[in-house]
């Protein structure tokens, strides 16, 4: 909790407490004191085992998948062959039934300067039961892989559910760390809300793509039996004209499919799902969003279609944070602010989770909406209709930390370390989810940040005083 609600009234406080001699800090929340090992982030080598290509001639790898319409009665599965084109079908089949189903997909490829991409499968399996274990099967002859996912529960009010939240994963040591602790986490996570920046293969000369494809062999292990609900970083980008690479997000648009088209977008960087009591917003941060443009008009369409006793909880997953205290991509955020943020307070908004800034914050409830360029209101208020915002980007890529953080703490930010780690957002029902962050050091149970949720909609109460951290 901070001291003060505003820097306003603030500072009238210091004023006084400094005529009375006293020194007093216009602090926010805590800034965590956790002293970890500063090293500069290593990417794992290309032998590494967590990138080892699986054996058999044209085998499948990078088997990811993610949510293939708008309710969870659809999965897209995507992989890649490297040697020959092979087969785009998928065997399916539920737990409960041995009868065999198969679904067609398409395959895609492309060029980036030197590099030519394997031959990248995309599969929809529409028509799935909810709450139901299905098999999977890619591949042909003797080179089939077989996975699983299970379905969530039908869209409903106090369907519970829960989430993990991982950003700016890259792929280094602390990434197989963080990676592993969400997998071991005794919280399960069911799907992943990631939040943009994936394989950093453009920190690589000519963005080196053999990092695009490590990075999805690397994931498999998760993103192969749940789906992780994609948001497009800078790292996705790719838009390097002295190579002639001019088409931004070409590598992430050929590997990452998403469905899009189901909420009525026209770009996959912008898009709706529903899952169990979640209603999903994904933002694009790198797309135009400015009045008139396509991501605005969605918007402005997209938020009064949220119906609060279908999906009581309103997530928003963007790339590039609108509060964040660090010394690292200030204000980067703040153009989408002042667009959008009326409009999270006037829908009432539960969560944001955004990543970009490799650390962790959590903001209180606060709003900064009162300024019309004459009247000089700019500073962030409490507001109860407001979302808290999460930046998540601690996922461990090669960047290494953002340490370095404005002083003193704002009033906005509720608490921030600068750490690895990941989240998970556990919905219990229209009320109530519980909310933890785990740094890579601790145990795999130990939440170095937790919050009790109360939903904006069924329970707007104060929750900021929840906060074990
Ligand atoms: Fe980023």
């Amino acid at each position: 909790m901070g001291l003060l609600g505003s820097s306003s009234s603030c500072s009238s406080l210091v004023a006084v407490v400094l005529v009375l001699n006293v020194v007093v800090v216009c602090n926010g929340g805590k800034t965590s004191t956790f002293v970890r090992k500063v090293e500069k982030g290593i990417d794992m080598p290309l032998d590494s085992d967590v990138f080892q290509i699986p054996p058999g001639y044209n085998a499948p790898q990078q088997v990811h998948i993610t949510q293939g319409d708008h309710v969870g009665k659809a999965v897209i599965v995507s992989w890649v062959t490297m040697d020959e084109p092979g087969s785009s079908t998928v065997d399916y089949w539920s737990e409960n039934s041995k009868e065999k189903k198969q679904a067609q997909g398409k395959i895609v490829t492309y060029k980036f300067s030197y590099y030519t991409s394997g031959f990248i499968h995309h599969t929809t399996i529409r028509k799935l039961k909810f709450n139901t274990k299905y098999y999977y099967e890619v591949g042909i002859g003797h080179t089939t892989r077989q996975f699983w996912f299970t379905t969530p529960p039908e869209v409903g009010p106090d369907v519970p559910y829960t989430f993990g939240l991982i950003g700016d994963l890259g792929q280094s040591f602390d990434s197989n760390m963080t990676l592993t602790h969400y997998e071991l986490n005794p919280q399960k996570g069911k799907t992943v809300l990631f939040v943009g920046d994936l394989s950093y293969a453009d920190n690589y000369t000519n963005h080196d793509n053999v990092r695009w494809d490590t990075w999805g062999r690397f994931v498999e292990r998760s993103v192969a039996y749940q789906p992780w609900i994609w948001t497009a970083g800078n790292h996705e980008l790719d838009f390097e004209p002295k190579i002639g690479e001019t088409k931004p997000f070409k590598p992430y648009t050929h590997r990452y499919h998403v469905p899009y088209k189901a909420s009525n977008s026209t770009a996959p960087f912008w898009y709706s799902i529903k899952r169990a009591s979640a209603y999903i917003i994904v933002l694009a941060s790198y797309s135009a969003y400015g009045k008139y443009t396509p991501q605005y008009k969605w918007l402005e369409a997209e938020l009064p279609k949220v119906d609060r006793t279908e999906t009581p909880w309103l997530i928003v997953l963007m790339h590039s944070p609108w509060y964040n205290s660090y010394n690292y991509h200030y204000m980067e955020g703040e153009t989408m602010r002042v667009m959008f943020e009326p409009w999270f307070v006037k829908y009432k908004v539960d969560v944001v989770f955004a990543g970009h800034v490799h650390a962790y914050e959590r903001s209180e409830r606060v709003s900064n909406i009162a300024y019309n360029v004459v009247n000089g209101i700019c500073t962030p208020v409490k507001d109860q209709s407001a979302p808290v915002y999460i930046t998540i980007g601690d996922g461990g890529n090669l960047e290494g930390l953002a340490t370095n953080m404005t002083e003193p703490q704002p009033a906005y930010s509720a608490y921030r370390e600068a750490s690895f780690g990941h989240a998970i957002f556990d919905i219990k029902n229209r009320t109530h989810a519980y909310y933890s962050w785990h740094r890579n050091q601790d145990g795999y149970a130990v939440e170095a940040d937790a919050l009790w949720f109360f939903n904006r909609h069924w329970n707007p109460v104060d929750d900021s005083s929840n906060g074990q951290s």
